[in-house]
């Protein structure tokens, strides 16, 4: 996945280094209706299942949280969709999309 050089260089993006190397990377993209939306996270297959996922989501919540936002959005692939549910996102919607149906999923920012 190519990330938008805008959001780099706008300090969204949290990467996970596994002994120095980027093993996965998350994008948090703040909305002008006060939520934020969650791009990936993205982990390296052979390093799935290993806690990295959640953590860059732990991470992306507090970088929302900083960035006041109310609420975090991802739009979840089927296969993907377990994942988000462990992390406590919701399902709001289900889209269908040119890649295949998703569902938009949210979990509320308590502060
Ligand atoms: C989805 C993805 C980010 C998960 O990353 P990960 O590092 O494997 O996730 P974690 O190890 O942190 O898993 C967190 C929890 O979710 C569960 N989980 C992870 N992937 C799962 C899956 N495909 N199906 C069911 N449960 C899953 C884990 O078992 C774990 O549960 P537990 O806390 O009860 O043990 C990773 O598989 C990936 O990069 N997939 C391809 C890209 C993708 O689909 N990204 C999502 C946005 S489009």
């Amino acid at each position: 996945m190519t990330l938008p050089a805008d959001h780099i260089a706008a300090g969204l993006v949290i990467v996970f280094e596994h002994w120095g190397e980027a093993a996965g990377f998350v994008v948090v993209v703040p909305r002008e209706d006060g939520k934020a939306d969650l791009d990936g996270p993205f982990v390296e297959p052979d390093l799935w299942r290993s806690g990295i996922g959640r953590k860059l989501v732990d991470e992306a919540v507090q970088f929302a949280m900083a960035l006041e936002a109310a609420e975090l959005l991802a739009s979840a692939s089927p296969r993907a969709e377990p994942f988000y549910a462990k992390c406590g996102f919701v399902p709001m919607e289900k889209l269908d999309t040119t890649h295949g149906p998703v569902a938009v999923m949210s979990r509320t920012l308590i502060y």
